[in-house]
């Protein structure tokens, strides 16, 4: 079974799935990161020559391909992963999908020094990334709760982790 972590840019899916994965003892990957081995091609740069649509559909096919190739993993998925396509429900379907639920000005605090490979960001900071980030979350948010459960993060990513690990221990 595999486990899915979702949520905004910022909300640690990639620290939690590395934590998971040593907590739990499976291996763990990054749909953006397999995204970018795959085409050869940076997130900014996909988002760059071919916009969006192009994007979600690269999306959506790099997903397809690790629910078959990875089956025990860990993945990290990205923000906008969950609400294109039928990405959730496929998700849903074979593995455990973890929401990680940051607030606005946590995801604000993160963001502003990570904006590299962020095309939605745009590059924001201060209020302006802070409305960037209400207006992106808001319709996202309907999604994101679809998840198996939600997970509070708080200042620190391990016990994020930690309790996930206890939550998929129990059930499997
Ligand atoms: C996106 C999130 C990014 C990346 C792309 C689009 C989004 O991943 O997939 O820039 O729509 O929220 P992270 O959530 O890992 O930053």
């Amino acid at each position: 079974m595999q486990i899915f972590l979702i949520g905004f840019m910022g909300s640690g899916k990639s620290f939690t799935a590395k934590a998971l994965s040593e907590l739990l003892d499976r291996p763990y990957l990054d749909l953006d990161d397999y995204i970018e081995k795959r085409g050869g091609q940076s997130i900014a740069q996909i988002f760059k020559f071919g916009g969006e649509q192009h994007f979600r559909k690269i999306e959506h096919d790099s997903l397809k391909a690790i629910i078959k190739e990875y089956p025990n993993h860990i993945i990290a998925t990205g923000g906008g992963a969950p609400v294109f396509h039928n990405n959730l429900e496929l998700m849903k379907a074979c593995g455990l999908t973890v929401y990680l639920d940051a607030t606005i000005d946590i995801l604000a605090k993160r963001l502003e020094n990570e904006l590299l490979n962020r095309p939605l960001l745009q590059n924001a900071t201060g209020e302006k990334l802070k409305v960037l980030i209400k207006t992106l979350l808001e319709p996202r948010l309907s999604y994101y709760q679809q998840c198996h459960i939600a997970v509070e993060i708080m200042k620190e990513d391990l016990p994020v982790a930690k309790i996930i690990a206890k939550y998929f221990e129990n059930i499997s």
